[in-house]
């Protein structure tokens, strides 16, 4: 199959190029590189995937509307993981236009390509901060959804809007995939697990907000990954019985499907410190601060929907993903 995949550099782009090389594909991964966290180590992820032949990477902006159209016209892709985005609750206070440029302008690009090209299937990331303001638990794709409390939420949600109706005018199969809380190894080094361990070798203070009082669905990156990779061969298809007075919003006559992937746990912050701590071997020095614009209390992902169609259940418990990650950050950074 001629596989892409955006995002390739990032932390889940990575992880799925390496799982899915081997096997009979021809993979395209693109990114910009860009800067919004070490640049070297997405480049590390990239000289990590060297080995695999069947792996070819192209430097392109997701927003390069002509690079796109020429992509999407040379290789003739069957199916697409649309991976690629700015990510990042905070830094979308500071820097709006990061967002709208990759997650709204990139995300048409590659509906565009998909669109022009007929791409059988088209996998792309949304996000569990799209539930926002909902406070029903565990948060299921059932659910309404339009409350989100920061930008990159919304363009999140904008994404499954914006699919939906190129499934529903283009008969283009689109499935979104609401991640929860990543976490593993070649992990991000904008996120809590990332920055706690940093701070907790380097003896600084680790900030935590709400005072602690808060609490994430952790799920491992294998976990993501298997999800991903399951859920590519699930294409969704038209439902000609659908009926809008009964449907809810994950439901349509469209070929669009939309999944938690989640590990369906939420784990407290102080007892995720805990684990972390654990795993280094040091107890973390903490800086309890308030609740951050923004972010949301806690989340927590109804995965019944993702087994049901791929037999997939997350396993992976985060001390055991905290061990793994501070195995390869050490060996990464070598300390
Ligand atoms: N990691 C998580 O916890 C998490 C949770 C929910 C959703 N997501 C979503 O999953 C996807 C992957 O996340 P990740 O954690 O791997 O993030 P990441 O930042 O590590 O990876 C994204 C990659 O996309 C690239 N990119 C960004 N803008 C681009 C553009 N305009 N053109 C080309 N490349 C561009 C970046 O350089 C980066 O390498 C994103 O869509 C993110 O919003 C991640």
């Amino acid at each position: 199959m001629k596989l892409l995949i955006t995002g390739l550099a990032g932390f889940i782009g990575h992880a799925v190029a390496r799982r899915l090389s081997g096997r009979g594909h021809q993979i395209v991964g693109i990114d910009n590189l860009n800067d919004y966290y070490d640049v070297t180590l997405k480049q590390a992820r990239l000289d990590d995937l060297a080995g695999c032949e069947d792996v070819r990477f192209v430097r392109l902006d997701l927003a390069d509307k002509e690079g796109m159209a020429a992509l999407f016209a040379e290789h003739g892709f069957e199916q697409v993981i649309h991976l690629a985005a700015q990510a990042g609750v905070r830094y979308s206070l500071d820097n709006p236009h990061a967002y709208t440029d990759a997650n709204l302008v990139g995300h048409l690009n590659v509906l565009e390509g998909c669109r022009h090209h007929r791409v059988a299937h088209l996998v792309y990331a949304s996000s569990s901060s799209v539930y926002g303001m909902n406070d029903e638990v565990p948060f299921a794709t059932r659910d309404a959804v339009d409350h989100p409390v920061s930008l990159y939420a919304a363009t999140k949600k904008a994404n499954e809007l914006m699919a939906h109706a190129y499934s529903h005018l283009y008969d283009i199969p689109t499935t979104g995939l609401r991640f929860f809380t990543v976490y593993g190894p070649w992990g991000r080094p904008d996120m809590a697990m990332f920055r706690f361990t940093k701070a907790i070798l380097d003896g600084q203070p680790i900030d935590v907000y709400n005072h602690g009082n808060m609490s994430r669905d952790f799920t491992y990156i294998d976990d993501i990954v298997e999800g991903i990779v399951r859920i590519l061969g699930v294409i969704p298809r038209r439902n000609p019985q659908w009926n809008a007075q009964d449907a809810t919003p994950d439901s349509s006559s469209a070929p669009y499907a939309l999944y938690n992937i989640g590990h369906g746990s939420p784990v407290s912050l102080m007892d995720f410190v805990h684990a972390v701590e654990a795993a280094i071997g040091k107890q973390a020095i903490c800086n309890f601060l308030p609740m951050q614009p923004g972010d949301v209390p806690r989340t927590w992902a109804d995965t019944e929907a993702l087994f049901l169609a791929t037999g997939h259940r997350p396993q992976v418990k985060v001390e055991e993903g905290a061990r793994r990650f501070m195995a390869w950050y050490r060996d990464y950074y070598g300390v």
